[in-house]
């Protein structure tokens, strides 16, 4: 059963990962971090300068969950760069030491195994941060995603598309496909830590910690794992 912490609010959320995501790099300065993507993990990357101090973070690794395909790396909304601004930049962490799957067309075939042998090589994630989304899914896992999948090419369901549309001039420039860690991917991360914030994530929620195992629900994978801990505010935990 996971670990559920219900904090008063988002900057609590964040203070608490924050707190431990510092002490792994304490304990290891070459720690390997799983980072996710979406408004939610933002509280985490907001409290973590004021934790790391002085702390020497250049040699911390990590590995995000997904990407769009067919975006050019550049783009502001691919999800490397978004990864840059939010998080290898504020924390001064070495780009080179932060991989994103590849998003492009021309690789998408190999770029699945490409990135399973990296993170193997890494020696792992140690912790892995997730958010999820209104429909259960964890990365870019969309319903009907296999608990052993691994990373690979997915189509983005039209409802994930129109959710992401905000971020993009309109619906038409959203991608059509994305390249994600597979659910078995992120069951391989020691600690796999979920945030969610909002009555809307409630169902998700209470389908992910305590509802049936189904692939109908992705985020209900993360009860196969032995250390999970669900960060979520008393909105996000309303359904629990
Ligand atoms: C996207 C990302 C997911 C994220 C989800 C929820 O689809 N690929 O990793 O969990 O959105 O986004 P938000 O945190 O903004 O609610």
């Amino acid at each position: 059963m996971a670990e559920v912490v219900i904090v008063p609010d988002r900057a609590a959320a964040g203070a608490l990962v924050a707190d431990e995501i510092a002490s792994l790099i304490q304990a290891d300065p070459e720690v390997v971090l799983g980072l996710a993507t979406g408004s939610t993990p933002l509280p985490v990357y907001q409290a973590l300068p004021a934790r790391l101090g002085g702390m020497d973070v250049s040699r911390v690794r990590g590995f995000a969950l997904d990407e769009y395909v067919g975006i050019d790396p550049t783009h502001p909304q691919s999800y490397r760069n978004v990864i840059l601004r939010e998080v290898v930049e504020p924390l001064g962490l070495d780009p080179r030491r932060i991989r994103t799957p590849d998003g492009a067309v021309d690789g998408a075939e190999h770029a699945g195994a490409d990135y399973e042998r990296a993170i193997a090589d890494a020696g792992g994630v140690e912790l892995q941060i997730l958010g999820i989304g209104t429909d259960g899914h964890i990365g870019f896992n969309e319903p009907g995603s296999s608990f052993a999948s691994l990373t690979r090419v997915k189509t983005l369901t039209e409802q994930t598309r129109r959710d992401n549309a905000r971020f993009f001039d309109s619906i038409d420039q959203v991608p059509m496909h994305c390249i994600t860690q597979g659910l078995g991917t992120i069951l391989r991360a020691r600690h796999l830590v979920l945030l969610a914030f909002g009555q809307r994530k409630a169902e998700a929620v209470a389908g992910a910690v305590e509802g049936p195992l189904t692939a109908s629900l992705p985020g209900s994978a993360i009860q196969l794992h032995p250390r999970v801990s669900v960060v979520v505010d008393e909105a996000a935990a309303s359904r629990l």
